[in-house]
Parts: structure tokens; sequence; C-alpha cells
């Protein structure tokens, strides 16, 4: 498999890949040609199998985070090492690898060596290329955004969603419970099957007054909010006095500017993440991957899988993951 690659490589030097020019809506997404890029010392090239699909591209598709452009979309995949930099040390052509990182829409992603991960053996490439960005995100904010204590209440939003499943998971088997808020009957059943205690299904049920009605009218320890605009004000009202509201993302919207005085009342904590800055030295990035592959090899956690696309349909898994209908992980498969 290999030595045809690389001569795939070397023969034609361009790959596919799903770029924009201009950000915008789905329609500005591009499926073409580009250069196959070329590794430096320090990286590696890894032939891509699965990459995942975040929410975060969207945001850097549609505007709501700024890129330099002509820009490749896709911040995390699995594969095989093709080439290696003169100084890299910790991988070798033919490892399996997960990373996360930049453009990774491609059949080929030029990788900083350092953010580059052994796969061990039995780990499946579409596992690792699902498990990376999402349960790194809940990991990190469950360990060290809201250290999550047994006894405690954890509301979370959006309960059946790539984070918010894997989030139910972890808070369960930290001992808390987890009151989930999702939009459907459906995804209520599957939150539920996924270690949450209660989920309030909120198109037909009023947030505040459920959390107040499991709470003893006290509120929730820590609410952990990947919804945004349309529920920041829910999240505020819902976190109990000295407790955390951590607010992790846009899929409604950013939320607007707030005046600090809202954290005064109840001596709130808040915090405003991005799992990039968990990860900044090498020694952090190590220990938050092997705890959460750790949590995999012990079926802590189970991974959900929705749907698998084709590089040429990543619109579609755009307008998917933008539609509210999808429940855990997208991923798009690689076939060159
Ligand atoms: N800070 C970080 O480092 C970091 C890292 C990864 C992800 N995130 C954030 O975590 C959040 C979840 O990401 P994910 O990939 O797991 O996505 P997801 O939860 O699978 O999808 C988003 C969910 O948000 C809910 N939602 C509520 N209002 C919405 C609206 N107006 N439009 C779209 N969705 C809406 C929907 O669930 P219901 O139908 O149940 O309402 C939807 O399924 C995103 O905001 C993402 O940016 C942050």
């Amino acid at each position: 498999m290999l030595p045809s690659l690389i001569r795939t490589m070397s023969t034609t030097n361009k790959m596919k890949a799903v770029y924009v020019n201009e950000q915008g809506d789905v329609d500005k997404l591009i499926y073409s040609d580009i250069p196959i890029p070329k590794v430096n010392e320090n990286s590696v090239l890894v032939k891509n199998r699965f990459v995942g699909v975040n929410y975060i591209d969207t945001y850097q598709r549609d505007g709501t985070y700024p890129v330099s452009l002509p820009f490749t979309l896709g911040r995390e995949g699995a594969g095989d090492v093709v080439e290696v930099g003169s100084n890299v040390k910790n991988v070798e052509v033919g490892d399996r690898v997960v990373y996360l990182g930049g453009s990774t829409y491609a059949d080929y992603t030029n990788v900083p060596a350092e953010a580059v991960e052994r796969l061990s053996e039995g780990v499946k490439y579409e596992d690792a290329a699902a498990i990376g960005i999402q349960a790194l995100t809940a990991w990190t904010m469950v360990r060290d955004g809201y250290q999550v204590k047994k006894g405690d209440t954890i509301l979370v939003h959006a309960a059946a969603g790539g984070v918010g499943l894997l989030l139910c998971q972890m808070i369960r088997h930290l001992g808390a419970t987890v009151i989930g808020t999702v939009s459907t009957d459906e995804k209520a059943t599957l939150a539920r099957e996924n270690g949450a205690d209660h989920v309030i299904v909120y198109t037909r049920e009023n947030v505040v007054e459920r959390v107040n009605e499991l709470t003893n009218n006290l509120g929730c320890h820590a609410v952990l909010d990947g919804v945004g605009k349309s529920t920041w004000d829910d999240s505020l009202a819902c976190t109990r006095r000295l407790g955390t509201l951590i607010s992790f993302g846009n899929a409604s919207g950013v939320v607007p500017p707030i005046k600090i005085q809202c954290l005064t009342a109840k001596n709130l904590k808040l915090m405003r993440p991005q799992l990039f800055a968990y990860l900044a030295t090498r020694e952090e990035s190590q220990k938050w991957w092997s705890e959460v592959f750790d949590l995999l090899a012990k079926k802590v956690i189970k991974l959900h899988i929705h749907k698998i696309y084709d590089l040429e349909n990543a619109k579609q898994a755009h307008i998917d993951i933008q539609s509210r209908k999808t429940t855990g992980k997208l991923l798009i498969r690689l076939r060159s």
C-alpha cells in the first residue's frame, strides 16, 4: 500500500481537497485539486484515511472565525505517515497516527511532528478521527474547566450532539448527575442511553423551571453550554450560587457581549475555553490524548458515528451538522 501511495504522490503532486477562497455559505466550499503539501524538517506528511467534521469548520467557512484565504478546511484526522522531516524522531514512515492540525479535508496533510500521536494496535482510523476534538474538548472541560465531583449536578446543552454525548458519558463516569437539554424525543432517548439522568426537551419544556424542580431550586454546580447565543440566559439562570458556567461554543450564534456584573449575584465563575490552548505543550497534549484513549479502551466512552461522507460531499456534511438533525460524530472518508 505505502509504495504505491508514494508513487502516486510523486507522479501527480496533486491531491483532492476542500477549501474556500472566500468565507460564506456552503456554496463557497470548493472540491478540487491542490498541490500536495511539502514537509519541513520538523513535520510529517499524513495520508489521511478519515477526518472529523466539527462545528469549528462551519465557523471557519462562514466567517464566524477569521482565517487567511485561501483556506483548506478541517482540524483533525487519522491516517498513515508517508514522509517525515529530517529532524523528526517520534514517528516513522508507515506509522498509523491521529492528529489535530489544519487543512485536513484533503488527501494529505502536513502536520507538525509533535502534534502527531501513534495509534495503538486495534484502534481503528475512524475511531481515532472521531475521538479527537470532541472527546478532548469534553474531557478537558470536566477535568479542568470544572472538576466534576461525585454528587454534583451538571447541565449539558445539546446533550445528544457530538460533544454532548461524550460529556454525558464522562460526567456519569465521574459520579455526578447529568441534566441534558435536547430538541427532540429521539435525541432525549439517545442522551439517556448515554448517561443523562434527566433530559429536558427544550422545544416543549421550560429549561429553567425544570432545572429548578430537579435541583430543589439550587441550580447546577456547572453548566456546559456549546449552544451559545440562544441558551446564554438560561445557562446563567441555571448555574447555582458559587457555580461555574462554561460557554464553549456558538452553535446558535456567538454570545453577545455581557456585563461582568451578571456574575455577581451568585459569585459565579465563567470560562470560555478553546481546546487548543489545553494542548500547547507536547507534555500536555500527550497527557490528554492518553487519557481519552484510556477512556475508550476501558469502554468508559462509546463513540457514536452519525454518518461518513466522501470528501466531495463535505458540503452536505456542513449542511447536516448545522441542521440540528445530527447526533454524535460526522466523518469524511478519504479514498485515494
Ligand atoms: N471550545 C472548543 O474548543 C470547542 C471544541 C469542540 C466543539 N466546540 C463547540 O461545541 C459545540 C458542539 O459541537 P459538536 O460538534 O458536538 O456539535 P453538535 O452538538 O453535534 O451540534 C450542535 C447542536 O447544537 C444544538 N443547537 C441548538 N441551537 C442550535 C442552532 N440554532 N443551530 C444549530 N444547532 C443548534 C443542536 O442540538 P439540539 O437539536 O438538541 O438543540 C445541534 O445538534 C459547538 O458549539 C462547537 O463549536 C467547542
